[in-house]
């Protein structure tokens, strides 16, 4: 099948590259001139394990191309994926202009039947909203092409983008076409074996399907997070805890780990964004407001640790962190906790020396060169001569620490864990001082 994708960003990319894997003929648009002939010269501007080699091996063959044409990105396939940007507005709702904007160009350039298929996290309602601006540009025009406007949400995450594509636990179409059911019916056809993943509903259920997943998760992880500073409190272990009520089948092992708060480029926005687009709705989402103010606050858990570990006393000191990116197997600092960290211990007029295996050169871009950010060349450089170690990202490599080495080159025994890694009584047999996420203060 011949397929158009608008946006080359992480949805686009990896749906671009693993369609084209399985033998579709796909035309990446994006009106970022550079972004473009980068890909073009085999460069992929982002890091996500497998892609660059899955990008190489179809450009190579001819079945991912890459351009800034939207024209000839229209004209060229009958299915249109719309997966540009929907980044946050000032007071929390999502920009739709980039959505919009592919919709006017598609109703300036339709030139027979198309199937526009959202890919984008979009708020409820948005697909009406395209469809209307393509209806009403095609009728500025005087011509009258037919179009099907559907909703298809994506729901991999970053770091394993190309495995969620591929293996997908679900594929949702919002649609109330029995035709454009069946073309996304054979589109997916090579990631939909074994059994039928495809469920079809209507456009808005698909819309909010994807914000209640999102906000569905950030609960659980708030909720966590909120049971660890209860336990803290209470002279208890979460990580206890979580076993505890992990192996309870209705509540489940998965994405229950307390921790500094999530982050990314998901999340935070998504669960801002419903709860913006429920209170405009007359309805004030309590709950979801409060997942996101439980989630800020925990942002700042970790300074507030190193702080009491000080007395409250931090200028002038050297804090090495490990971990940048907002999770593991990503270069992605979005919204990541350790932004907060660093900020917060900047104006406590203390230095962070920082290590993180693929989010050095993000870490410049965000905050350039500065005296009070050195960025190390491995862990051990970032943790050598520093008055603390913390762990804001459990990236592998960090979960097998030398603690005796740690205590030998660390100016103070202090190590505050945003990750619960690793068993305290261990690092008190090392003599370190340890203070994790809702385990007690240095336990
Ligand atoms: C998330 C969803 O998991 C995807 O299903 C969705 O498609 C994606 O957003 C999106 O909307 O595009 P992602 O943002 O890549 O994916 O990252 P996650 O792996 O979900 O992690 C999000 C945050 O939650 C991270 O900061 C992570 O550290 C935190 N987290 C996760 C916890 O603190 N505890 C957990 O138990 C799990």
């Amino acid at each position: 099948m011949k397929l158009s994708i608008f946006g080359t960003g992480y949805v686009g990319l990896v749906t671009a590259a693993c369609f084209a894997d399985v033998g579709h003929d796909v035309l990446c648009i994006d009106i970022d001139e550079n972004r473009i002939a980068l890909l073009n010269q085999g460069q992929v501007p982002i890091f996500e394990p497998g892609l660059k080699e899955m990008v190489a091996r179809n450009a190579q063959n001819g079945r991912l191309r890459f351009s800034t044409d939207a024209p000839a990105g229209i004209k060229f396939a009958e299915l249109i994926f719309i997966a540009v940007g929907t980044p946050p507005n000032g007071d929390g709702s999502a920009d739709l202009s980039h959505v919009l904007a592919v919709a006017r160009t598609i109703g300036e350039h339709i030139d027979g039947h198309k199937i526009v298929v959202g890919k984008s996290t979009v708020p409820v309602g948005t697909a009406d909203m395209v469809s209307d601006v393509i209806a009403s540009t095609l009728k500025a025009r005087g011509v009258d092409h037919p179009f099907d406007v559907c909703s298809n949400p994506e729901f991999l995450k970053e770091g394993s983008a190309i495995e969620d594509f591929t293996r997908p636990a679900r594929i949702i179409i919002g649609t109330s076409s029995e035709a454009v059911l069946k073309t996304l019916h054979d589109c997916y056809a090579p990631y939909n074996r074994n059994h039928d993943k495809l469920m079809s509903m209507d456009v808005r259920s698909a819309e909010l399907t994807k914000y209640a997943a999102n906000a569905m998760l950030a609960t659980k992880i708030s909720f966590m997070n909120e049971m660890a500073n209860i336990a803290e409190r209470l002279g208890a272990d979460i990580e206890e805890v979580r076993h505890g009520i992990g192996s309870d089948p209705r509540i489940g092992y998965q994405f229950i780990y307390p921790g500094c708060g999530y982050g990314g480029s998901c999340f935070p926005k998504d669960v801002r964004a419903l709860a913006r687009t429920a209170r405009s709705s007359g309805f004030a989402a309590n709950l979801l407001e409060a997942v996101e103010r439980v989630n800020d606050t925990q942002k700042h858990v970790l300074f507030e640790k190193l702080s009491q570990a000080f007395d409250g006393d931090l200028q002038g000191r050297t804090i090495a962190l490990w971990g940048l990116a907002f999770k593991p197997n990503t270069d992605d600092m979005r919204e990541a906790p350790s932004r907060v960290l660093m900020e917060a211990l900047w104006a406590a007029g203390a230095k962070v020396r920082a290590y993180d295996p693929e989010a050095m050169k993000e870490a410049r871009r965000h905050y350039g060169e500065r005296p009070d950010l050195v960025l190390a060349a491995s862990p051990q450089d970032a943790a050598k001569g520093a008055d603390a170690l913390v762990i804001c990202t459990e990236w592998k490599q960090f979960r097998v620490a030398d603690f005796g080495w740690l205590k030998a080159n660390l100016l103070n025994p202090v190590i505050v864990d945003g990750r619960n890694l690793y068993d305290p009584a261990q690092l008190r047999k090392h003599g370190l001082l340890y203070y994790a996420i809702g385990r007690g203060d240095s336990v």
